[in-house]
This record gives C-alpha cells, sequence and structure tokens, in this order.
C-alpha cells in the first residue's frame, strides 16, 4: 500500500486509543512564536500539537493525506470548541492558496516519507509555501529496530464503542543502505462476533544529516541551525 495511505481505515479507527506517544506542543509554540505566522503543521494528524497551538491562539493550519484521520482531528476540534484549517492533501503535492511564516512537522513524520524522492518533493513544496523569510523546521529521527521478544507481542486497548483492539508487530527488515525499517503490523478489531484483522507494512525512511542537508539544498532551501526541536531551513538565494 502507499505509505501516504498507512493511517487510515482500522489504523486510524486505534490510532487514539493505542497512542504511545504525542509531541510537545512547547517547542512547536516556540517556533511559531519565533517565526511568526501564519503557520503551517504537515502530517498533523488528529491534532497533537496542533490542537494545543489552536488553543493557545496561534494562527496555524494542518496538512494530512487521510481523510480518516482529519475526520479525527475534526471530531475533537469540535468537542474542545476550537475552530481548525486543515487541509486533505500529501505533503510531498503540496499546493495551498497560502504562504507561511512557519512550516513544520512534528515528531518523527518527515519518517514516514518512504524514499528520498518523496521527501525532496516535500521539501520542494516547504520551499514554494514559505512565505518572503519565512522558515521550516524539520525533526530528524533514526528508528531503532524492535528488540526481538517485542516481535509479536500484543498491545490492546478499548474502543469507545467498547470493542476491543489489538496492535502487534508480525516482522520487521532494516535496510541500512535504503535507510529504511519496514514493520509489518497487524491490527485487530473484535465486537460480539465481528472479528476484523488487518495486516499493514509501516515504513520508516530515514536521513544523515548531511544526506538531509544536500535534500534540502536541493530544494532551494538554506539548513540553518539544528535545535531541540529539530533542523531549521530557509528560502536560499
Ligand atoms: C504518526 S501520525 C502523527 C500525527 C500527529 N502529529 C500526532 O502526533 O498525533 C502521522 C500523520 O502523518 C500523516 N501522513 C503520513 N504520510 C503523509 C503524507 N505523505 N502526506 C501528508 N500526511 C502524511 C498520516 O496520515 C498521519 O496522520
Amino acid at each position: 500500500m502507499d505509505a501516504a495511505d498507512f493511517y487510515t481505515g482500522i489504523v486510524a479507527e486505534i490510532y487514539g486509543p493505542l497512542k504511545s506517544f504525542s509531541p510537545d506542543p512547547e517547542p512547536y509554540a516556540a517556533f511559531i512564536e519565533r517565526a511568526g505566522g501564519p503557520a503551517l503543521e504537515l502530517g498533523c494528524g488528529d491534532g497533537d500539537p496542533l490542537l494545543e497551538l489552536r488553543r493557545r491562539g496561534l494562527d496555524v493550519e494542518g496538512v494530512d493525506s487521510s481523510a480518516d484521520m482529519l475526520e479525527r482531528l475534526a471530531r475533537r476540534a469540535r468537542a474542545q470548541g476550537i475552530t481548525v484549517t486543515a487541509h486533505h492533501r500529501r505533503m510531498e503535492a503540496l499546493e495551498l492558496p497560502r504562504r507561511y511564516r512557519a512550516i513544520f512537522l512534528a515528531g518523527p513524520t518527515f519518517a514516514l516519507l518512504p524514499d528520498d524522492g518523496a521527501a525532496l518533493a516535500c521539501l520542494r513544496g516547504v520551499r514554494a509555501h514559505l512565505a518572503e523569510g519565512g522558515t521550516a523546521l524539520v525533526p530528524l529521527f533514526v528508528p531503532s529496530p524492535t528488540p526481538a521478544e517485542q516481535i509479536g507481542r500484543v498491545r490492546t486497548a478499548v474502543g469507545p464503542d467498547g470493542a476491543e483492539l489489538r496492535v502487534s508487530v508480525v516482522a520487521e527488515e532494516r535496510d541500512e543502505s535504503a535507510r529504511t525499517q519496514t514493520a509489518l503490523l497487524r491490527y485487530e478489531r473484535r465486537q460480539g462476533a465481528d472479528h476484523t484483522v488487518v495486516e499493514r507494512p509501516w515504513v520508516l525512511h530515514w536521513h544523515s544529516r548531511s544526506g538531509f542537508k544536500a535534500l534540502a539544498e536541493a530544494a532551494g532551501l538554506a539548513v540553518g541551525a539544528g535545535t531541540v526541536a529539530g533542523t531549521v531551513l530557509r528560502g536560499a538565494g
């Protein structure tokens, strides 16, 4: 399946109840306050940290390739009384009418672009959507292999409708030369006699600092300082 469609259907449904990590909003709030608005989060998913940034009154929009995740975002926003604008787009095919002073990804989301071609296309889109003098922030992430004893271990949760939800890593392959780690994930949903099982490959693709710099420069971006939150990029020339 296409990597940009991984977070759809049963994966989006199970994502909230089985979420193991939410990015801390502080570094992104500080970044937007420094760079100025409007801001854009790529791969905003169901709204962490986007909703908290909106709650603080920051002018920030989101982009995500999964309509199911955007529906979850809209539901959470409504429940919290927050207004949010989010665009259903792939981050490697950005085409939005607005230009932004700040564009960022949160946590390990850039690693979801499955190869260098997609990463370069995304960075070109970032360059095209930065306002004059704007800044982008891209956290880089190198995944660790899943420890052998965790392969096959099942995590469970209960969905809002009482369904039993389960996820496990069935197998994993790591290719150091392609810089990819592909985990085969099994998602299960059981409610009464209904039992759904879906297996999907989850691809993470990482970058060395020098490799990322070369891609960013090819996209017309200048690589600035690395901060706690990620690598800072500006329009070059
Ligand atoms: C791990 S989730 C993180 C979402 C959110 N920041 C959070 O922490 O809850 C990653 C999100 O990136 C989105 N995504 C993955 N590939 C994408 C792509 N090529 N373009 C746009 N969004 C993408 C997924 O649909 C998913 O919602």
